[in-house]
């Protein structure tokens, strides 16, 4: 998608050897018209499927996932959340997701009154890097018997192995912006 290639080149940061920020529009202040063109870009991409729930992760897949959902009928959407609690809860599936980037692990759950063997799932998130969140979302939609119709990506970072991870589960993957690499702290697009 041009527009977000443009704006991460213009407002992007490469922080670390392998992360971008990009908080001015997608992690702590949102772009309202850019992230309904990145609804409108999504309902594109996945046209031909028959989508009835959007699932994201807390927190910043939300706001994207909010504006794809009025491109594909207001289907409702559902966020995974983040419980470090040990207390296990009979009313919730629950898988346990590593962040690669923080370094820790925490218990994704969602209700069991949210996610059936009646869904036909769009997962959504903000970023992909190695594809544990995704593949959590994924697991959990296993459990409830839902169907994964696909996996939709703000920004993927090329060089990391998400993308494989999940296209060996059998899922389309569409992402808006694909990095290629760093380099000199550019940012390079496939
Ligand atoms: P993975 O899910 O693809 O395996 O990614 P990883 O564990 O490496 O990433 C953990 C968190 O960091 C995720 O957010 C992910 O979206 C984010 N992330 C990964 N790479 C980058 C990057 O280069 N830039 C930015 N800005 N974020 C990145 P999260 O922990 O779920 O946090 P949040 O959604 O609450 O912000």
């Amino acid at each position: 998608m041009k527009e977000l290639e443009e704006r991460i080149l213009k407002d992007g940061h490469v922080i670390m050897p392998d992360i971008l920020k990009v908080d001015s529009f997608l992690n702590h202040q949102i772009d309202v018209a850019l992230f309904e063109k990145m609804g409108a870009e999504f309902k594109k991409r996945f046209a031909n499927k028959q989508i009835n729930k959007i699932l994201t992760i807390e927190s910043s897949g939300i706001g994207v996932a909010v504006m794809a959902a009025r491109y594909f009928d207001y289907v409702p959407v559902v966020f995974v959340k983040k419980a470090n609690s040990k207390i296990l809860n009979d009313g919730v599936y629950h898988t346990k997701v590593h962040s690669f980037t923080k370094d820790n692990d925490y218990d994704a759950q969602v209700s069991k009154n949210y996610l059936s063997d009646q869904d036909h799932v769009l997962i959504i998130d903000d970023f992909l890097a190695n594809g544990a969140a995704a593949s959590g979302m994924i697991a959990l939609c296993k459990q409830a018997g839902a169907t994964v119709e696909g996996v939709g990506i703000v920004i993927e970072k090329g060089f990391q192995p998400g993308r494989q991870v999940l296209e060996a589960q059998g899922v389309q993957v569409e992402s808006l912006a694909i990095i290629d690499h760093f380099a000199n702290g550019q940012v390079v697009f496939q």
